[in-house]
Parts: structure tokens; C-alpha cells; sequence
């Protein structure tokens, strides 16, 4: 059965009567004027149906729980929305524990990850409840101890650990160790057992937590993961008389960026994972654990797209067409971080114009601020409103200032209706944290 990450863009996009392009039943050429470019949008019924994806896809495991990674977006309006559809959070900072804390999420469903939480930050989430910690290294075995005495709470905990699993989009590879900054090596699992179970009396593990990557489109890396996790468990049962009952095989699964892309289904992966889940469970005669996945990507990306207004373009003599756009980098820095392919359409209503093979470059002051290359679209034109598909993922939350530019705004469209959920910022917002010393007045 398909699935809604297996799109190129959110299900209510279509062309309406105007000929311009729609989402959510929102006119995005109307949603550029009353608002600005650039312009997140995220559609609320693109969000919600993966959601439904992600739940009816595991219902057949009894203990499943989900928890949306808010590193791929962490608003206070998107995080209501998915505790509304019931998930928990995958958080990395004090900043996304605040967010979602602020937003009215259930704290016990939130895990703290990372592999260098502060002192500070793990005062925080003891403060306002989190759930889960997944303990990341020896250091913070320590540091988490003593903050859980100063809290005297009992902190509840998993391991993160490297199971030796490395993917890529089309490839993967299984070792015995990979180099890797997050988590333990398999072969440091004992000691760090060893030293909880011996000196840390506030830490409390309840199981083990791993990821091994993200866009993955492979099945067959999910249901070794649960093999290697499940082995791991059985293990430290028998050698530590170690009971645990969680495992946390974390997010990772892909997006349609460009018609290049087949990720596959929710419910094949689900299918994959509760399978290996139950023979593994049968192999190595342990009590069915509970099951937790924190998708990011595949939750978010599709429901969102942004919105560009076109301004200068330069036809290289020889050479390429360059059509620029008001944002770029700042706000989408994967294209040139990582050379991430995206595709786009204009918004406007296009009759019959001729087609051009064009790059969509950005307003930074970087020659790498090119957002797609050797794109196929109607003629464009300075006010025309380009529309890039599945940028609801790891855009605005990696989003920056450069050039001292103002973060985009954010709205959410449903039911012809549009509302702000993160404003623009304005020029006293980049100002609002700078000091002149006084000796320099
Ligand atoms: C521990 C962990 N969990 C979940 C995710 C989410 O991955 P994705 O957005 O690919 O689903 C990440 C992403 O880096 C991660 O590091």
C-alpha cells in the first residue's frame, strides 16, 4: 500500500481554476502576496495523513510508540499537532525540549538524545519531566548521575549504541564496528552496563536505541537493525541478569526529493521490521519488547513546500540560464551542504509557454548558493512565484542568517485556510541580541 512519504508533494496540490497552484485548498500565488516570499507552507492534511500512515502501518505490533525527531522541524504549532496524533519527540537540545514543552507536549513521551549534553540541558529535561535520556558515552553516564543525585530522581535510560550498520541511499554496509561520534561501539556495551549497574544507582535502563541513517530506502537494513538490538538484549540478559524491554531502532526512512527517488512504503518497512521483530523475538527466547521509531524526514518533508519569488537572471554567454530567487541557502542549506536535489514548479498560471532548461540560484553571497540545477520549467519572470516541493524537512530548522537575512515566515494551510506559525523575523529581531560596549560609544 502506498504511502504518503512516497510522494513528490503534499496530496492537496493541484492547479485550480486560476491556473495557479494550490495547496491545502490556499492559492500560493495569494498566499505570496498576502504574506511574502520566501514562505514556508506546510500542509496540515499531508502531515496528519503520514501520520495515520505511521499508525495503521504498526498497528499489528501491540507495543509500538512513535516519536516524531524534531531536528527535521521543531515548531510549537507542528509538535501540537503531532502529539494531537498521538507521538511522542525525539529531542536533541534544551531548545527542542523547551519548544516542545511550551507546545503542551506529554514529557514522559519525549527522549533526549545527543552526543554531548550539557549539564544545563540535562538539568532541564530532569526539570520538565522527560521521559527517556538515551545515554550516548562513558562521560555522560557520569555527568547524568550526578545530575540525577542533585535532582535525587531516578533517571530512566537507554543505550545508544552503533550497531555496525552503515547506509547509504542505495547501499549499505554491516561491520563489526563503525566509526562513527554517536553512541557505543558493540564491544564497549559491557562496560558501560558494567559501570551503570555498579556505581550509578539513579540510572535506570529500560533498553537500547540506535540509528543508522537517514533518506534510507533499503527495507532489509531495518530487520538487521532489530536482529543486532535483539541479540544485544538477550546478551545482557544472561551475562548482567539484565532485564530490558525497549528498543529505539531510530528514524531514517526516505522522501520522494525528485522523481529519481522510490522510497518505500510505511507499510512494507512495517511489515520488515515487525517480521524480524517476531523471529528475532522466537531466536533468541526473549519477552516481546516494547518498539519505538522516531522518524523525522518522512514524517514532515512532504507537507511542506516554500515559496520563492523570482528576481534577476543571467544568461551565461555559451552557458547556463541563472534565475534568481529571494532565499536560498539560508533557508535551504542541504542543496548546498550536500548537494540534495530538489524539485520545483511555478505557481503561476502558465499558457502555453515555452519550456527552458534553467538554474534556480540564490540570493546569498556564496557561487554555491544554487538551489536546483538544470531544472525544466515554463519561461520565468521577475515576480513569478517558484514553488519547491518536500522542504518541510531539516529547511527551516537548519535555517540560518547569513548575509544577516531574516528567517522566513511559516504558515499552515488546511481547509482554504492559512495561519502564521512562525513569523517573519524582523530587522530589530538581527539586531536584538547585539551589544556595543560602551568604550566603543
Ligand atoms: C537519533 C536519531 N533519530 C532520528 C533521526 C531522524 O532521522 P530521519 O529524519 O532521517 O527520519 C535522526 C536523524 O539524524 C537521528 O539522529
Amino acid at each position: 500500500m502506498e504511502s504518503t512519504n512516497q510522494f513528490l508533494k503534499p496530496l492537496t496540490a493541484k492547479r485550480n481554476d486560476a491556473g495557479n497552484l494550490e495547496i491545502g485548498g490556499c492559492d500560493l500565488v495569494e498566499l505570496a502576496e498576502k504574506y511574502g516570499t520566501p514562505l514556508y507552507v506546510i500542509d496540515e492534511q499531508t502531515l496528519r495523513s503520514i501520520c495515520a500512515d505511521y499508525k495503521k502501518a504498526f498497528s499489528k505490533y501491540q507495543k509500538v510508540n512513535m516519536m516524531f525527531a524534531s531536528k527535521s522541524l521543531c515548531t510549537m504549532a507542528t509538535s501540537a499537532i503531532l502529539a494531537q496524533e498521538g507521538f511522542g519527540f525525539d529531542v536533541v537540545s534544551a531548545g527542542e525540549i523547551y519548544t516542545v514543552y511550551k507546545a503542551g507536549v506529554d514529557m514522559s513521551k519525549v527522549l533526549f538524545n545527543g552526543n554531548n549534553k550539557s549539564y544545563e540541558e540535562l538539568n532541564l529535561a530532569l526539570e520538565l519531566g522527560v521521559g527517556r535520556i538515551s545515554v550516548d558515552n562513558f562521560f555522560e553516564i557520569d555527568l547524568l548521575n550526578e545530575v540525577a543525585k542533585s535532582h535525587d530522581k531516578t533517571v530512566d535510560i537507554l543505550l545508544r549504541i552503533t550497531p555496525g550498520i552503515e547506509c547509504h541511499t542505495h547501499e549499505y554496509i554491516q561491520t563489526g564496528h563503525l566509526d562513527s561520534k554517536f553512541g557505543f561501539d558493540l564491544t564497549q556495551i559491557d562496560d558501560a552496563v558494567d559501570l551503570i549497574l555498579g556505581r550509578c544507582k539513579k540510572l535506570k535502563i529500560h533498553g537500547l536505541h540506535a540509528h543508522i541513517g537517514s533518506q534510507i530506502f533499503e527495507t532489509k537494513v531495518y530487520s538487521d537493525e532489530i536482529g543486532i538490538l535483539i541479540k544485544e538484549i538477550a546478551r545482557l540478559d544472561e551475562k548482567f541478569n539484565l532485564k530490558l524491554n525497549e528498543i529505539n531502532i531510530g528514524g531514517g526512512l526516505g522522501v520522494k526529493y525528485t522523481d529519481e527517488d522510490c522510497p518505500p512504503s510505511v507499510y512494507d518497512i512495517a511489515d520488515v521490521l515487525v517480521e524480524s521483530l517476531e523471529n528475532n523475538i522466537e531466536k533468541f527466547g526473549i519477552d516481546s519488547p516494547a518498539l519505538f521509531i522516531e522518524p523525522g524526514r518522512s514524517i514532515i518533508s512532504t507537507a511542506g513546500v516554500t515559496l520563492y519569488t523570482v528576481g534577476s537572471s543571467k544568461q551565461v554567454p555559451k552557458g547556463k540560464k541563472y534565475v534568481a530567487v529571494d532565499g536560498g541557502m539560508a533557508d535551504n542549506p542541504r542543496p548546498s551542504m550536500y548537494q540534495a536535489k530538489y524539485f520545483a514548479e511555478v505557481a503561476n498560471f502558465k499558457e502555453d509557454l515555452p519550456l527552458q532548461t534553467v538554474t534556480i540560484a540564490g540570493r546569498f553571497c556564496e557561487s554555491g548558493d544554487i538551489l536546483i540545477k538544470d531544472i525544466t520549467l515554463p519561461e520565468l519572470f521577475e515576480g513569478n512565484i517558484l514553488c519547491v516541493f518536500n522542504t518541510g524537512a531539516y529547511n527551516y530548522s537548519m535555517a540560518s542568517n547569513y548575509n544577516r537575512v531574516q528567517k522566513s515566515q511559516m504558515v499552515l494551510v488546511n481547509n482554504s485556510k492559512s495561519d502564521i506559525i512562525v513569523s517573519r523575523e524582523t530587522l530589530d529581531d538581527l539586531i536584538s541580541h547585539d551589544v556595543i560596549p560602551d568604550r566603543l560609544k
